[in-house]
């Protein structure tokens, strides 16, 4: 695939055209990591924008007590690293490729000036940033939650909602994160998360099939946890 075909699955760009895709793309470099490489650290200089082409990363910070605590996973058709471009501040998290992972890279000057010459991806911007400010809302107000079997459920359903493929009611998470990360972003532990995903099991909520999570009746699931 050429670059301009990688950037047509990233939303950024959905209202350009193919010439002013080409022009963009010309200013961008393809990087590729490997599973679990460091990409940006936290409180590092910002020089770059990101576009994730393929593959999937997360977003992390750690606790004062030296926890990982995921903030979101972002897969391909996402962007990360405008945050410092924008305000000129350092890097607000640090974010480590999951699987192996392919980006095109725009730098600062490139970033400012593209959005300054396609207001459309300046008001696509705002709209995703609009979107992550929701979700953390409501990550928050999921983390102080006492329960934490809900926790995990309402953190599936995020999962669902970013990742899942609807088929007649079901919900398949193909490549669902690994149980340590999950316990990450509820805020709870690995050990924790495996009891809760044997109870949703066993109460029929949920099956599992190596990587593979199925959640068996969305409505039943949202109406059970999320309401
Ligand atoms: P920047 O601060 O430059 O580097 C870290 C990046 O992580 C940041 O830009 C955003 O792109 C991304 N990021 C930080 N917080 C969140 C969040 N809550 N949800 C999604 N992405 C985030």
């Amino acid at each position: 695939m050429n670059k301009i075909e990688l950037l047509q699955s990233v939303s950024l760009f959905w209202d350009l055209t193919e010439k002013e895709l080409g022009y963009i793309s010309e200013k961008m470099v393809l990087r590729h990591y490997e599973a679990g490489q460091m990409i940006l650290l936290e409180a590092s200089e910002g020089e770059q924008c990101f576009f994730v082409t393929e593959g999937s990363v997360k977003i992390t910070r750690l606790s004062k007590e030296g926890r990982e605590v995921i903030l979101a996973i972002l897969n391909d058709g996402d962007f990360f690293g405008e945050m410092s471009l924008l305000d000129g501040e350092s890097r607000s998290a640090n974010v480590i490729a999951l699987d192996d992972t392919k980006v095109l890279t725009l730098n600062r000057n490139d970033f400012l000036l593209v959005i300054k010459e396609y207001p459309q991806i300046a008001i696509q911007l705002l709209k995703e940033m609009a979107l992550r400010l929701r979700k953390s809302d409501r990550q928050i107000a999921s983390l102080s939650l006492s329960d934490a079997e809900k926790r995990i459920a309402l953190c599936i359903l995020r999962i669902a909602e970013e990742q899942g493929v609807i088929q007649k009611g079901h919900v398949s998470i193909p490549k669902a994160p690994i149980q340590q990360d999950i316990a990450n972003m509820s805020g709870t532990s690995r050990e924790t998360v495996s009891r809760a995903l044997k109870l949703l099991e066993k109460e029929g909520f949920i099956q599992r099939n190596g990587r593979e999570l199925l959640i068996n009746n969305y409505n039943k699931f949202i109406e059970e946890f999320d309401s």
